[in-house]
């Protein structure tokens, strides 16, 4: 079964990207729906769901939200939409305003090691599809004890652990990398004080059973800090059609409260999101 994206964060992206289509030629709503689908099509060599389906009511909205700004018109007899002057313009206004971003990721992490700031120094901390240790090695110079692992599943994954781990010896006992799949990580129940991860999430194959994962691996009271693509405009702009492997705000909101999770944080750093979340 397919399954469509809605939302505040699919319709900041949309109120742009029609107006990026009908500049090409006009269109009508279905034709619109399947062009964007067409152009997330790569997404499926991370996951089959991975494609941008959006909801037709949510194009609906967007649509007529345009209409009324003067920034599309109706073509009644073909039924098919067009831009104006205004929605060209309008267009050329938002991608000014992008932002230049060079190192949203690293201010990201740095925003983790701020959250962190508090927490005891023993703490145990697992960084879940670590790749070469880009958060593991911070934390662990923040003196945290830190696990990382990876399922080293993707073709360009294949040999991140051996790196970190050659990476890893000279610094010592605090960090330690491992190959495994958050789903099938074979540790007790409330072993990790905190649990990681950054930039993963929107690769793995089924995100919905990692957070599950990540849930029975955390102690009561631990958290879980996530770094991963702005779904929106920004994550767009800078991250192409692959920003949409990620899961948006509300979709992260969804996930977490179904798995127990609460005291649910959400910072926006650009193109970036970070959630943080408690295990209650
Ligand atoms: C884009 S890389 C990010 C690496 C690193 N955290 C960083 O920020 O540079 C995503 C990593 O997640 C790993 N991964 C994907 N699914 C996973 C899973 N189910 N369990 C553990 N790791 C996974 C991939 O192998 C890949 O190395």
């Amino acid at each position: 079964m397919r399954r469509t994206r809605s939302g505040p964060s699919i319709r900041e992206f949309l109120h742009y990207y029609v107006l990026v289509l009908l500049a090409e030629h006009s269109r009508t709503r279905r034709e619109l729906i399947e062009e964007i689908r067409e152009r997330s099509i790569g997404n499926r060599s991370y996951r089959s769901s991975g494609v941008l389906w959006v909801a037709s009511v949510e194009m609906d909205k967007v649509l007529s939200n345009l209409l009324e700004r003067g920034f599309i018109r109706l073509d009644s007899p073909r039924g098919k939409w067009a831009i104006t002057w205004h929605g060209r313009r309008a267009r050329r206004r938002m991608e000014r305003e992008k932002p230049s971003k060079s190192d949203t990721k690293e201010r990201a992490a740095e925003k983790i090691l701020a959250l962190l700031e508090d927490a005891p120094s023993n703490s145990y901390i697992l960084d879940v599809g670590t790749g070469e240790g880009f958060l593991a090695f911070k934390l662990a110079h923040e003196a945290f004890r830190v696990l990382g692992i990876d399922s080293c599943s993707l073709q360009y994954s294949k040999d991140s652990i051996e790196k970190a781990q050659e990476q890893a010896r000279p610094e010592g006992g605090n960090v330690e990398f491992r190959q495994a799949d958050i789903r099938h990580f074979d540790q007790p129940d409330d072993t990790f004080d905190y649990i990681v991860s950054s930039q993963a999430m929107h690769c793995m194959e089924n995100p919905p059973e990692c957070l599950k994962a990540i849930y029975r691996l955390l102690k009561a009271g631990g958290r879980f800090l996530c770094i991963d693509f702005l779904v929106g405009l920004e994550g767009f702009l800078a991250h192409g059609f692959h920003c949409f492997l990620a899961a948006s705000r509300e979709e992260w909101t969804e996930m977490l409260v179904e798995y127990g999770f609460g005291n649910i944080r959400m910072y926006e750093l650009d193109d970036y999101l970070l959630v943080e979340a408690e295990k209650q």
